[in-house]
């Protein structure tokens, strides 16, 4: 039995490697974003990102996100990734993250990618529709930036993460690559149990502090735009600054 790095009522987090520990195998829905693999080929980020990412462990291919899927099985699964590489075997929905934000960083073409993918797997997906594009406008690059405010290369904002984990199934949600850990924050702040792992201690560290900080992460809270909010997002509440689940 692994000793937790953190935990709190609702969040365990282990510091190890999410392919030799199986404590997260036990929850009910996978929502992770794992190594991409695509190491060295975004023209968007800045160099400073990019020199950021190379330090993300795992992201020269997607063994890792094959790993982890292999090992959770056919249980309902988000799972985010980028088009360059395959898409997991099972996909049953596609979402896209669009990163409004998004800037060309410090090379130039046609276009600059200002979306992710986030691929759903498994049963158990119902409740109200959500349209498949999900908004977001915090930055992640710059001063300002979630880069910057977390420390972590590739943080995903925590709005977007709670927005996610409302259309989940019922039960515990398992995130094996925690990074700066937007799923724990978003998970406890929706009152949802999590266990995450996380395979580099600077990364726990950081996830530990988030977590500890506050009751609630309200820094990494961010306006949604009005069109997403409306057609679906969980429904903001001015007075707590938190994002409340769908009620009809
Ligand atoms: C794309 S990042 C996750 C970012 C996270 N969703 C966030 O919002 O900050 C992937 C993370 O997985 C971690 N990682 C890579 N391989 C791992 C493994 N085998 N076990 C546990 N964590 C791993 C990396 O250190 C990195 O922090």
């Amino acid at each position: 039995m692994t000793t937790p790095y953190y935990q709190d009522d609702l969040v365990t987090l282990y510091h190890g490697d999410s392919l030799e520990l199986t404590e997260w195998t036990a929850a009910d829905v996978l929502v992770t974003d794992p190594p991409y693999g695509v190491r060295y080929q975004s023209g968007s980020m800045t160099r400073a990102t990019r020199t950021l990412l190379a330090t993300v462990a795992g992201d020269e291919d997607t063994t890792a996100r094959d790993a982890a899927l292999a090992e959770w099985g056919a249980k309902p699964a988000m799972i985010f990734g980028g088009w360059r590489q395959p898409r997991p075997e099972g996909t049953r929905h596609l979402l896209i993250w669009h990163k409004a934000a998004a800037k060309p960083g410090y090379r130039t073409s046609a276009w600059f990618p200002a979306h992710e993918e986030i691929y759903v797997l498994g049963d158990g997906w119902a409740g109200k529709p959500h349209q498949s594009v999900y908004t977001t406008t915090q930055a992640q690059d710059g001063a300002q930036g979630l880069v910057a405010q977390t420390g972590h290369p590739t943080p995903k904002p925590v709005p977007l993460m709670e927005a996610l984990i409302s259309s989940c199934p019922p039960g515990v949600i398992a995130d094996p690559f925690a990074g700066s850990g937007a799923t724990l924050i978003a998970a406890r702040n929706l009152g949802r149990e999590v266990i995450g792992v996380e395979l580099e201690e600077r990364y726990c560290e950081g996830i530990a502090r988030r977590l500890s900080q506050q009751a609630f992460d309200f820094s990494a809270l961010e306006p949604i735009t009005p069109d997403v909010r409306s057609s679906g997002w969980p429904r903001h509440d001015d007075e707590t600054g938190l994002f409340k689940e769908w009620t009809p």
